[in-house]
């Protein structure tokens, strides 16, 4: 790369190893060993495998909430050494506060940091998520796909180049967690971030995903991936396709091997 130019890569992991010191499990962990992955700018990769091999602790290093025991993570270039504006994070539960209605709670972050959002930005943000008519509800009014629909309406606000995102659906019914899923994707459609998304379910993946990294049971490891070269907007049809299943099975039988 030459000095000035843009950076080759989103994120770039190189040769990482990670380990828990865990006194209840006798000392060290290791749960992550050899870790190389790169993800290229506007590009929705998921991390896929199973519970305990090390998905939320990647997710966790890229957004700087962990250092590396050995190895490199670097974002837009720069070696990470603590979390940043450059990287949204959104978990499993939706992190809202319950005593602001959900407009206050998406122009929470903003007006912390001083930044000039206007509440027409959230509303419109608001808007294409599906939320507009709920800004001023609250949390406890919502149900769980809304809670976690704004909760990305949180995080887009700030405008992110890289979201992170673990496990955002997991506790989401089957049918609300596909309109969550197509909202996502509408959203990357339109401003392609990059977008780091850990699953363990493997039609959420394949749906979603331009590449699929496959890891091992701890300590983990990336043993294969799997490119989704399917056209996007991607469309519910492609669920029911024979492409799809092939993509499927390829996943399982990758992860029945490592099980
Ligand atoms: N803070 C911690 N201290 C000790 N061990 C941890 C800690 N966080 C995670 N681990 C261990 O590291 C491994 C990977 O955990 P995690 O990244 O949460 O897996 P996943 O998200 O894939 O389910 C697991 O064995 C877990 O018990
Ligand atoms: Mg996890």
């Amino acid at each position: 790369m030459s000095v000035g130019s843009a950076p080759d890569f989103a994120v770039e992991i190189h040769d990482l190893t990670h380990v828990f010191d865990d006194p209840a499990a006798g000392g060290d962990v290791t749960a992550l060993r050899d870790i190389t992955l790169h993800v290229s700018e506007g590009e929705f990769v998921s991390l896929l495998g199973p519970s305990g091999c090390g998905k939320s602790t990647i997710l966790n290093l890229i957004a700087g909430f962990l250092l590396p025991t050995r190895g490199v993570v670097k974002v837009q270039g720069k070696a990470v050494i603590g979390p940043g504006p450059d990287r949204g994070v959104c978990f499993q539960e939706a992190a809202l506060f319950p005593w602001l209605c959900i407009l206050d709670n998406v122009l929470f972050g903003p007006r912390a940091q001083k930044r000039d959002v206007s509440p027409e930005q959230a509303v419109d943000l608001l808007q294409r998520l599906g939320l507009a008519a709920f800004r001023a509800h609250y949390p406890h009014q919502l149900s769980g796909g809304m809670k976690q629909r704004a909760a990305i309406a949180r995080l887009l606000i700030n405008d992110p180049p890289i979201l992170l995102m673990d496990e955002p659906f997991a506790a989401l019914d089957a049918l609300t967690r596909l309109q969550v899923q197509d909202h996502l994707l509408n959203i990357h459609e339109e401003f392609r971030r990059t977008v780091v998304f850990v699953t363990h379910d493997i039609d959420e993946a394949v749906y979603t995903s331009d590449r699929i990294v496959m890891m091992s049971a701890r300590p983990g490891r990336i043993v294969d991936e799997i490119i989704v070269d399917e056209p996007r907007p991607r469309r519910r049809e492609f669920i029911t396709s024979a492409h799809f299943i092939d993509y499927k099975k390829a996943a399982l039988s990758m992860l029945s091997h490592e099980a």
